[in-house]
């Protein structure tokens, strides 16, 4: 059944031709898609084969069939920085939605998938990786397939308006009391020395920034312990800290108002930083102007 062609719009009235935003479309109306957020240094792709892998594993979970391979999506993603004359620090934002098709809960037959991508200026946000961020605890509200990338992020949004509405950076997600992750980042707590994060269930999103994290810790010789902790730990805990492909490594100095310890980045947190630095080959501003000297 077509839709009739006068479409309402805000407060006007447009024929459906005019219309510059999709109106059938399954993301817009289900939510009915996948996404990735992939980091850029300098034009090029941090973790790029990391994303394309979750993109796959997310598609793949949501039964989303797509009509190119991995290299092909990779080979994709390449050139659109190359036609971009992308060389900064940026981000590239990629959708996958099961297509535009009246709407209907059930598949619709023979359409395609819409794919799209684009590339954006994303300075480093060093002033807060340096001085630490605070955050507030929020329930997780979300369904229980957190390990999909999915466009279903209204829980997200709201849990993480709410940290800004209280002068926040983030929101720590938890399930009955028990630490999941945050609204758009993973979560970690130091104790004893040691890292502790929700382990990768289907309660979390994988991030690739958190198997990155793992590594950094395994090479310093930091047990990285996927364990549940809860919103009880945290007041006890040494050092508090985030991750993810915009925050990258990301100290929190308060939780609820509550300092962490000293109020200060803790040392674990420094080194995981210095280890994402030399990974990515940033190139910081400071050691340039160091080396010119
Ligand atoms: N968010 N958990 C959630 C719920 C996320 O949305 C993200 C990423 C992460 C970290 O994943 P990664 O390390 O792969 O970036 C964890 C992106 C950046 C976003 O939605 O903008």
């Amino acid at each position: 059944m077509s839709v009739y062609p006068i479409i309402m719009t805000q407060t006007s009235f447009t024929h459906r031709d005019n219309l510059k935003y999709p109106y059938e479309e399954r993301g817009l109306q289900f939510g009915d898609g996948i996404y990735e957020v992939i980091r850029i240094y300098n034009g090029e792709y941090y973790l790029l084969e990391e994303h394309v892998d979750r993109l796959f594993r997310s598609t793949a979970a949501v039964k989303i069939k797509l009509d190119v391979t991995k290299e092909e999506m990779t080979h994709l993603l390449l050139q659109l920085l190359e036609r971009n004359k992308m060389d900064k620090d940026g981000k590239v934002y990629l959708q996958i939605t099961r297509g535009s098709a009246p709407r209907d809960h059930v598949f619709p037959e023979g359409i395609p998938a819409n794919v799209y991508a684009y590339v954006q200026d994303l300075p480093r946000n060093t002033e807060k990786m340096d001085n630490g961020v605070s955050t507030i605890t929020q329930r997780d509200v979300r369904w229980e397939n957190c390990y999909i990338k999915s466009l279903n992020l209204l829980p997200n949004v709201l849990a993480k308006q709410e940290a800004k509405e209280n002068g926040c950076y983030e929101a720590i997600l938890h399930k009955n009391g028990m630490v999941t992750e945050c609204s758009s980042s993973n979560v970690y707590m130091v104790k004893d020395g040691k890292i502790y994060t929700h382990p990768a269930t289907n309660n979390i999103l994988h991030g690739c920034v958190r198997m990155r994290v793992e590594k950094f810790a395994n090479d310093l010789g930091i047990p990285f312990i996927e364990e549940r902790f809860s919103v009880e730990d945290i007041a006890t805990a040494d050092e508090m800290l985030l991750s993810s492909s915009t925050s990258e490594v990301m100290p929190i100095i308060s939780v609820d108002n509550q300092q962490i310890a000293d109020g200060q980045p803790g040392l674990i947190t420094k080194k995981l930083q210095q280890a994402y630095v030399k990974d990515a080959n940033i190139v910081e501003a400071d050691k340039v102007s160091n080396e010119v000297i």
